[in-house]
């Protein structure tokens, strides 16, 4: 031990070698993709058209007019969700944003709470909604330009989704490696409005079919 103090280039090693050493516990080791499938009957992975709509979401800033974040007063569940179908799953749960990178529980409600909006509206309804189709003069069609995202199927990318897959891996989020190739094939002539609307109709539909089906 004294070796190493007297001699400098020694120490210096030695210091090197701790750093990486820790470094590598304090950084690298938390991030190894944790496998959890199967563990909860609510953790399979979103479609992968809906996590690509989580991505659409958060580009076109839908968070900040809605929030993903129903509180538990009874006047809000009964403006916002439906609470007979869900029974007691009808509040927001940390599983149902495992899978998402940033939330987007969002706290801004200029728009109404879309946590449980998959049992309110069927994939016509939010259809219409996004495309600006309400009645002309409501606030759903002035606040809702986004036709646009309807018309091309550009902007949706099996490539970038793959990649956003690893990064989320990275991050510990449970996605596993056959999840990540099955999603080549899943993006096909979709828009990047599809993959919203494929988002939005999952919002709260895991509840409905895992929790809510003992209360139906
Ligand atoms: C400028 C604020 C604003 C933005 C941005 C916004 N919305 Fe809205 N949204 C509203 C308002 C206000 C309503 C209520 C319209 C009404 O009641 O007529 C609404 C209604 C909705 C509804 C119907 C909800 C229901 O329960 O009836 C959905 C679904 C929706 N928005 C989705 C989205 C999505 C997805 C985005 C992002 C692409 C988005 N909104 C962006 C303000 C906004």
């Amino acid at each position: 031990m004294e070796q190493i103090f007297k001699d400098p280039l020694k120490l210096v090693g030695l210091t090197i070698a701790a750093t990486a050493l820790l470094s590598g516990f304090v950084v690298v080791w938390p991030l190894e993709p944790i496998e959890r499938h199967g563990s909860f009957a609510d953790s399979t992975p979103p479609e992968a058209l809906a996590l690509e709509g989580a991505q659409v979401y958060y580009e076109e800033g839908c968070q900040y007019c809605h929030s993903q974040n129903l509180r538990p007063l009874p006047s809000e569940v009964a403006r916002f969700a439906d609470a007979e179908s869900y029974g007691d799953a009808v509040l927001p749960v940390a599983t149902e944003y495992m899978f998402e990178s940033p939330a987007q529980r969002g706290s801004t409600r200029i728009g109404p709470d879309l946590t449980r909006v998959a049992g309110r509206l069927t994939e016509d309804q939010v259809r219409a909604v996004l495309r600006g189709g309400g009645p002309a003069g409501s606030l759903a069609a002035n606040y809702h330009p986004y036709a646009h995202l309807f018309e091309t199927d550009a902007g949706v990318n099996p490539l970038f989704l793959s990649w956003r897959i690893r990064m989320l891996r990275e991050v510990a989020v449970p996605l596993s490696d056959p999840y990540q190739k099955s999603v080549w094939w899943a993006l096909e002539d979709a828009t990047r409005g599809d993959a919203l609307v494929a988002y939005l109709v999952s919002l709260g539909q895991r509840q409905l079919q895992f929790r809510g089906q003992f209360y139906q």
